[in-house]
Formats: structure tokens, sequence, C-alpha cells
């Protein structure tokens, strides 16, 4: 979806370094005349690697910037907002465990961030759209009825999918925090008109996704089978998740700025859907058919907070904009499959020494 010649688009896109922030800003840079700002702190491995992609694709073309800086900065924030008409904010601290482990550090940038995001565009930006990026996890247990195993996977007793009419109810901090910022983002569409829209989001893959085991897990699976290491499965891997394709969440995101009369002031859970579900433990027969390569696995105690089930209902946003996904899990696992292929030189002879020293490549311009 362009740029109509009348529209002028300055975006900025917060954690525009990491996995959906760099397929978005791809996207933008290639598709339309907007110029985008990317604000990271560079903190997810992986970020430095996505920032060199981009800065490539932009060349010299003057649309790209950016600034190396972090969402707590309440100054620095605010100083990136103020020109942009539109803003993605999908700067987060994203592990579950992480959360567990650094509680403060957890609150501190993702509900803490958020709000200096909102803030800085309540009280010095030109009416920007603002989409935020929630989570599945807000809702805790979804209400699938009864669970019971059947083969590799747990099915429910109903299995409509959640929908947003769901009851809240965080579990983690993680959950916590990013339910309490979703909570902020839309309360700013109703109390001060802000032009806000939340996706809840379950699983997001594809290429250029940093997978490790505490986030990312179907890019996890494939590159931990394909470097021969050993998977370690939390509960029984009966667990069922609906899977996206990032370049599908991309379309949602033109989706909701293109209908954004109806979409402003809304919240939406975003998903593969019924047709994107997987277990873990199917997940891993299809990577072994996918690679040829064996996985190895061993099992562990479930963790906290972790959903037997979670399929998204998605029909309000599909109403609302007319979106609908469009690739299915074979298409997910290939895309990562091939841009793992074409990095192979970040995954060995241990990926995150790698990482580590893909950060060091190229030093950073701080832009601000
Ligand atoms: N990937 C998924 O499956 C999924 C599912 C649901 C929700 N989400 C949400 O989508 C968003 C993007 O997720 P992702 O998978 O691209 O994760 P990611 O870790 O690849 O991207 C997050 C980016 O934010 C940056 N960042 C972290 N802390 C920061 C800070 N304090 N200041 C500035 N930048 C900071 C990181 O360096 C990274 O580049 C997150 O908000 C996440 O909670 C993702």
């Amino acid at each position: 979806m362009g740029t109509t010649k009348s529209e002028f688009r300055s975006i900025v896109v917060f954690g525009g370094a990491g996995f959906i922030g760099s397929n978005w800003t791809e996207r933008l840079l290639k598709t339309t005349d907007a110029k985008v700002h990317v604000f990271d702190n560079l903190s997810r491995m992986g970020a430095r690697h996505n920032l060199d992609y981009l800065q490539k694709i932009a060349g010299r073309n003057g649309r790209l910037q950016i600034t190396v800086g972090d969402v707590r900065d309440a100054a620095m924030v605010g100083r990136v907002v103020k020109y942009a008409t539109e803003i993605y904010n999908f700067a987060a601290q994203v592990a579950v465990t992480t959360s567990v482990a650094d509680p403060r550090l957890d609150f501190e940038v993702n509900l803490g961030g958020t709000f200096n995001i909102l803030e800085a565009a309540r009280r010095h930006g030109q009416d920007p759209f603002l989409l935020f990026t929630s989570t599945n996890k807000v809702y805790g247990n979804s209400g699938d009825g009864v669970v019971r195993a059947l083969g590799s996977r747990y099915v429910a007793s109903r299995s409509r999918g959640t929908d947003e009419t769901q009851p809240l109810d965080f579990h983690s901090p993680y959950g916590c925090s990013k339910g309490a910022a979703d909570q902020y983002v839309r309360d700013y569409a109703r109390i001060f008109g802000l032009r806000t829209v939340v996706f809840r989001m379950s699983c997001i893959a594809g290429q250029r996704q940093f997978g490790s085991e505490d986030q990312g897990w179907v890019a996890h699976f494939l590159y931990s089978t394909l470097e021969g290491k050993p998977l370690t499965i939390f509960g029984d891997g009966r667990q069922v998740r609906d899977v996206l394709h990032v370049d599908d969440l991309l379309n949602a995101f033109e989706a909701a700025y293109a209908n954004r009369k109806s979409t402003a002031g809304q919240i939406y859970n975003i998903g593969g859907g019924e047709e994107n579900t997987t277990s873990l433990l199917e997940l891993i027969d299809r990577v072994e058919e996918l690679t040829g390569a064996r996985a190895g696995y061993n099992f562990c105690d479930p963790r906290a907070g972790d959903q037997l089930i979670y399929v998204s209902d998605s029909a309000k946003f599909q109403r609302d904009t007319g979106w609908k996904p469009k690739a299915d899990l074979d298409v997910i696992v290939k895309s990562i499959y091939k841009w793992y292929r074409s990095n192979r030189e970040l995954f060995a002879p241990s990926r995150s020494e790698r990482y580590a020293q893909a950060e060091l490549l190229t030093p950073m311009r701080r832009v601000a």
C-alpha cells in the first residue's frame, strides 16, 4: 500500500531494529515514500545485524534515520515523536522468563516506555496515528472450556478461538506490563482522542527472527534442530498456538492504518487463527520433515502461566478492514529456513557468539 502524492508520512518505529520492527521498516522503505525513523537501544541479539540490513536497503535515499536510544528516556522519546505522523511501538522486554527474573526492568520498559511514548504524542505530537503491539498473555487461560490431550496436541471442548470479549487476566510480569500498557494505549484514545490501535498478538514468525528459548519459539525450534542442539520442552509439548507470518502482520499494519477512521481507539486480536495452529510436538515433526534433520529434545516442568491452548479469533479486525492471513504454516517455516540458509554465518559456530560478533561488526552512529 503506497503513499499517495498528497500524503506526507513521517514514521517513528520504536524497536525498529527487532524482528517485527525491521520487517516493518523494510516494507515501509520499499513500498512507500515515507520517512522512517528507527529508535532502538539494540539490546536484542541480532538488532545490529537487522539495522545493517535496513541501512543497505535505504542506501543514500535519506529516508531512514536511526536513533540508538532507550524508551525509558522520556526526553529523547519526546524529541523523536514531535514531528511524527505515525508511531509504531514494538520496543519491549519481550520474554516472560526475563520478566520473572527482572520484573522491574520489564515494568519500566514495557509500561514506562509505552507511557513515555503516549505522553510525548499527547503533549508534543502532531495528532499521530499510534499502533501498539500487545500480547495474548493478557488473557491468562483463554476460555476454551475443558481441555484434554488428544494425540500430539491439546483440544478444547470449545474451539472458537479467543476474541476481544475474553476477560483480561494478566499472568506473569510480562503479561501485567504489556496488559497495563495496552489499557493505557486504549484509554489515551478515549480520554485524549489520540488515534491509537492495540494489536493483541499470539505467535508471530518469519524471516529475520533471532528466536531463542525465551522468545520466538518457532524459529528457535528450527535453528536448534539444524544446529544439532537439544531443545528443552516445557510441559508435555502438546500446547497449541496459532502462528502468523510476519508478512501477514505487516499487511495488518497497513490495513489498520488505511482504515484508521474505524480502527482508531480499537483493540484487536491478531493471529494466524484456527487454520494455522500447531502444537510444539507437531512443529518438531514439521521441521524434521522439511530439513531432514533430527531434533533432540527433553521435557521439563511447564512454565508458570503457560497457556495450554491459545488460538486467536481475528474476526473483528477482518470485519473492520477486510484483512485475512495468507501464509500457512508451511510457508512460515520455509521462510525462516530460507532466511537461515542465506545467513548461516550468523549461526556458526555458536549462535550466541556469532550474534555477539555481528553486533561488533559495525560501529553504530547515534543520531538524536
Ligand atoms: N514476536 C512475537 O511473537 C510477538 C507476539 C506478541 C507480541 N509481540 C510484541 O511485539 C513487539 C516486537 O516483538 P519482536 O518479536 O519484534 O521482538 P524483538 O525483541 O525482536 O524486538 C524488540 C526491539 O526492541 C528493542 N528494545 C528493547 N528494549 C528497548 C528499550 N528499552 N528501548 C528501546 N528499544 C528497546 C530491542 O533491541 C529490539 O530490537 C514487542 O512489543 C512484543 O511484546 C511479539
